[in-house]
């Protein structure tokens, strides 16, 4: 059986999403952790609710970015992970991961990238006066939301709401994750 790890910082829907189908067999796969940056965010309960192990820290509790990497890589390590999967991960991801788990990272962003790369790029896109919407599933390298791209999946919207924005795109979003996951593991 193949393992995963989820990494989140916030609400969830999309590791709710692939633990669902790791525990149906839509993958076939388990999630060995779920690894959180907040603690507080929603998503630490939907998992300890459905019995997955949680490594919840908080970065200002270490000296730098490599010493909470450093413990990442370890649990990883011990766990075997075979796929690092970032889902809404609101954190760069720095050198001590990208040395140890490059080729095996993989996140998903609201935008069809290149275009609207960051931290809102629903926002920015709706500013932008987007009609064409999307979401990129990518590897994960040190050129911010730039890595290789793996999947996208585009949807109209003509009107300037970024919370509708956001909900016709999740809804893609776990489709995406699921089937992209599912072909990386049968690679
Ligand atoms: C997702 O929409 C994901 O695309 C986005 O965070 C959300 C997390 O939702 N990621 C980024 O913006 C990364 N730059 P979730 O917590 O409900 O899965």
């Amino acid at each position: 059986m193949k393992k995963l790890a989820v990494f989140a910082s916030g609400t969830g829907t999309n590791f709710v999403a692939i633990a669902k189908a790791c525990a149906s067999g839509v993958i076939k796969a388990e999630v060995a952790v779920m690894v959180c940056d907040k603690p507080g965010a929603a998503v630490i309960d939907r998992a300890r609710e459905m019995g997955i192990e949680t490594f919840v820290f908080s970065p200002k509790d270490y000296t730098g970015k490599s010493a909470y990497e450093a413990e990442i890589v370890k649990l990883l390590d011990a766990k075997e992970i075979d796929l690092v999967c970032l889902a809404g991960y609101m954190r760069i991801v720095g050198e001590t991961l990208l040395n140890a788990y490059e080729g095996k990272i993989i996140n998903i962003h609201p935008s069809l990238l290149p275009s609207f790369k960051g931290a809102h790029a629903v926002e920015d896109a709706v500013a932008y006066g987007v009609k064409v919407y999307g979401i990129t599933i990518h590897w994960v390298n040190a050129d911010l939301d730039g890595g290789k791209i793996i999947a996208q999946r585009a949807f109209p919207y003509e009107g300037s709401d970024p919370a509708e924005v956001h909900r016709l795109g999740q809804v893609i979003e776990h489709q995406l994750y699921i089937e992209t996951i599912n072909k990386i593991l049968n690679q």
